[in-house]
């Protein structure tokens, strides 16, 4: 295979970006702004996400958005009197920032009405898809894969050659390639905050790093837990997905599940694996997990790292010396 055969057959056509959701973890901010706009560093979670599914080569991003929460699509829009504004003031590098978000793909809103689950967001953007699209990625904005593009992934990996070194989403649309149906990505955490997440049950394949499932539990105790690989934002399904959403009932909240969806397509066969991510992962839904990024993320900025580093040792000193920890 060539690399631009190569590059096509790991394109992903419509990237589904659920952003419908009350962000209730983030009160009182959320009150006014929504979640997938809190910055990380300067950037939106939710540009950061529309980078990575460009970076798969999707051209559709379909949003799904709440009646309230609109400013996320006014994001992708132009802002050309802004950006006249800075450029005739010299300050390129802001234009260049706000004309980002516009230049990277086709944002298509979808409105759901009412939060009734993850597993409902995704099944209204079955409009979406053009008829001939079998496959689509679906990507939660409150979750950082890391690398997000194949550049970074080269520079993370640089022992290895530039064919292994793909994002998550290449790896996973390169395993529905090969083994067909739907591909999640899948993450370590320790059996004890196994509760926390959708835990899968698996089985090994001739690839280390790519596990068959044979089922998924929601948030079980952890000496229940069938593995301590949890679910992840990221998702390649297969067009069938629609369809078991139509089947499912109302789960866990009364809400739609994904989940329920996913398990219903193993019971009755259809191929589900996942990819063993390797590298790092925020969530960027609570703040817990907001603030790391925004350390991670602040310490490889040219621009902020240095002082960012300084600021963060005598932080830690003080901490330290005050919790008897030095
Ligand atoms: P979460 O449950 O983590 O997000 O859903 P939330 O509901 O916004 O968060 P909390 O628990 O109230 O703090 C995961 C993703 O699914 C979207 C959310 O926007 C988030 O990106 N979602 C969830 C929807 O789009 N619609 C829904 O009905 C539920």
């Amino acid at each position: 295979m060539t690399s631009k055969q190569l590059s096509e057959a790991l394109r992903v056509g419509t990237v589904v970006v659920p952003a419908a959701g009350m962000g209730t973890r983030f009160l009182p901010a959320t009150k006014t702004v929504p979640k997938e706009l809190l910055p990380v560093v300067d950037t939106p979670g939710i540009e950061l996400i529309a980078e990575e599914a460009a970076a798969v080569g999707a051209d559709r991003l379909a949003i799904i958005t709440a009646p309230n929460k609109q400013e996320v699509m006014r994001h992708f829009e132009a802002f050309p009197d802004l950006v006249e504004t800075l450029e005739a003031r010299g300050k390129e590098s802001q234009s260049a920032k706000v004309k980002r978000a516009h230049s990277l793909l086709n944002p298509i809103a979808v409105e759901q009405d009412k939060p009734l689950g993850l597993g409902h967001a995704v099944g209204l953007a079955e409009s979406v898809l053009a008829e001939d699209e079998e496959f689509f990625g679906v990507m939660l904005p409150d979750d950082i894969v890391l690398p997000m593009t194949a550049m970074t992934a080269m520079t993370a990996m640089t022992a290895m050659t530039a064919m292994t070194a793909m994002t998550a989403m290449e790896q996973m649309v390169a395993v529905r390639d090969k083994l067909g149906g739907s591909v999640l990505l899948a993450v370590e955490v320790p059996r004890e905050q196994t509760f926390n997440y959708g835990v899968f049950d698996i089985q090994d394949t001739d690839d280390e790093s790519v596990k068959k499932v044979v089922g998924m539990v929601e948030k079980p105790d952890p000496a229940d837990a069938p593995s301590n690989l949890v679910a992840t934002g990221r998702y390649v399904l297969d067009r069938k997905i629609f369809d078991a959403l139509r089947r499912i009932t109302p789960g866990k909240g009364g809400e739609l599940q994904l989940t329920d969806a996913i398990e219903l397509l193993i019971q009755e066969g259809e191929p589900v694996h996942v990819v063993v991510h390797q590298g790092t992962r925020h969530d960027l839904g609570n703040p817990g997990g907001y603030i790391p990024a925004n350390v991670d993320f602040g310490l490889k900025s040219d621009v902020y790292g240095p002082a960012l580093y300084t600021q963060l040792k005598k932080i830690i000193a003080d901490y330290e010396a005050e919790k008897g920890l030095s």
